[in-house]
């Protein structure tokens, strides 16, 4: 398999699943004809009042009760045996996604730290290996991990990782996108010209799945895991203007964050459905519940942490948070579920609760016609052609354009 970059003048072509989309009867048909369909959806410019309300109710509920709806969960969370899996993660420098990444290393996994500060993941295996060797163990080996560039910021960055990895030839059997942001900054662009929260929590993690999915394959039966977020029951997806620069919707930061989270979920919709069942990848988006103690509300105004400060009282710690990833990542039970939904041949993709049970995403997330525009739309921003899954997966060469679209 390999990747190539194409010159600019590259274009997408063809849109996928176009004749399956008005099949009569099909379940494509059913979403697409739903109350929620797209002719509704381009006069729509955000959710509804009592979608908004649906959502934030779910997301008070989670924040305030999220500690007692999850008291049967042990923490942290025990974990099977993991010493024939290798695992990418990236974000394993700070919050939820440290403590994912020392579940999984102390547990046995190869671990690949993908970090965009390699010097941060190097810090962390030493003071780990250091408590390793102090254990009373005799038998207790380093940790089997290792770090590899990667800054979601960077398109190009993304194809390089992929490049790397896929050139190893050794399989990857979770791949687990956890790095997010939430900035209260005003309105900024990636290098390759997109919103960030956009490209950070979406665009490039969608590249990095589809762009290891020949590693994936190989290490089949495996999964990709999204760490996900409630805030995507409060998101909306404007397809024709997902980078906020129409002015059709003025941007803030919860709204990038929310519509980035929610177009998360739709692609890996489309993506399950997309991917034959025989290749054994399963997609399931995650939910951490609210978490304390991190930084991804780093930007939030000093005014605004001491307001919010008495919730963290209700509110997970990383290591309490970690544990909906962990279980979607690791346990045989999951991929069981993701089979069951393929079977049933579902619109969405698997959703995990913050508590580990089986979700459901959000009413927006469940329009098909919508999610497959954003999964088009996606396809054609980060560069891949329209058949990328089917090419990677049957082992030939995809062709990455350079020059990233950013409308
Ligand atoms: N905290 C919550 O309440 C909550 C709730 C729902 C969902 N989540 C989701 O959980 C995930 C982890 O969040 P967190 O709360 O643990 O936040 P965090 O402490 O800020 O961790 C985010 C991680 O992502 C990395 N990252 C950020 N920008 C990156 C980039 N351009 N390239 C590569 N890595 C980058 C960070 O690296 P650096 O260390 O270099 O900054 C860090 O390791 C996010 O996807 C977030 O949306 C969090």
């Amino acid at each position: 398999m390999g990747i190539h970059l194409l010159p600019s003048s590259f274009t997408t072509t063809t849109l996928l699943l176009r004749t399956t989309l008005t099949k009569p009867n099909s379940a494509f048909h059913m979403a697409s004809t739903s109350q929620n369909g797209l002719s509704d959806q381009k006069q729509k410019q955000g959710l509804s009042f009592t979608d908004y309300l649906r959502g934030l109710s779910i997301l008070i509920y989670e924040s305030f009760f999220e500690k007692i709806t999850s008291r049967h969960l042990k923490n942290p969370l025990p974990l099977p045996p993991l010493s024939d899996l290798t695992i990418i993660l990236t974000g394993p420098t700070s919050g939820i996604g440290l403590e994912i990444a020392r579940n999984l290393t102390f547990s046995g996994a190869h671990l690949v730290m993908a970090a965009r500060n390699t010097k941060a993941a190097h810090d962390l295996i030493n003071q780990w290996n250091h408590e390793r060797s102090s254990e009373d163990d005799d038998e207790a080996k380093l940790l089997d991990i290792e770090v590899m560039k990667l800054d979601l910021l960077s398109l190009q960055s993304v194809v390089k990782f992929a490049q790397e990895w896929n050139s190893r030839s050794r399989p990857v059997n979770v791949l687990i996108n956890n790095a997010g942001i939430y900035s209260m900054k005003p309105q900024s662009f990636s290098e390759d010209k997109f919103e960030t929260h956009l490209q950070v929590n979406h665009l490039a993690p969608a590249l990095l799945s589809i762009l290891l999915l020949p590693s994936l394959k190989k290490g089949s039966p495996s999964r990709i895991v999204n760490n996900s977020s409630t805030g995507h029951f409060l998101g909306f997806v404007d397809v024709d203007d997902m980078n906020f620069t129409s002015r059709r919707r003025k941007f803030s930061g919860f709204k990038g964050y929310t519509s980035s989270k929610l177009a998360q979920v739709m692609f890996s919709s489309i993506l399950q459905k997309m991917l034959p069942g025989e290749s054994g990848i399963s997609v399931v988006c995650a939910s951490p519940g609210s978490v304390r103690y991190t930084n991804v509300a780093r930007d939030l105004p000093e005014m605004l942490q001491r307001v919010l400060q008495p919730l963290s009282f209700f509110l997970y710690t990383p290591k309490e948070g970690c544990r909906s990833v962990l279980y979607a990542a690791t346990y045989p039970q999951v991929q069981d579920y993701t089979k069951s939904l393929k079977a049933q041949n579902s619109l969405v993709c698997a959703y995990i609760n913050h508590d580990c049970s089986f979700g459901c995403v959000s009413k927006e997330a469940q329009n098909l016609e919508v999610s497959m525009k954003v999964w088009e739309k996606t396809l054609y921003m980060i560069g891949l052609p329209s058949d990328a899954v089917d090419k990677l997966l049957s082992g030939d060469t995809v062709e990455v354009s350079k020059k990233y679209k950013n409308e």
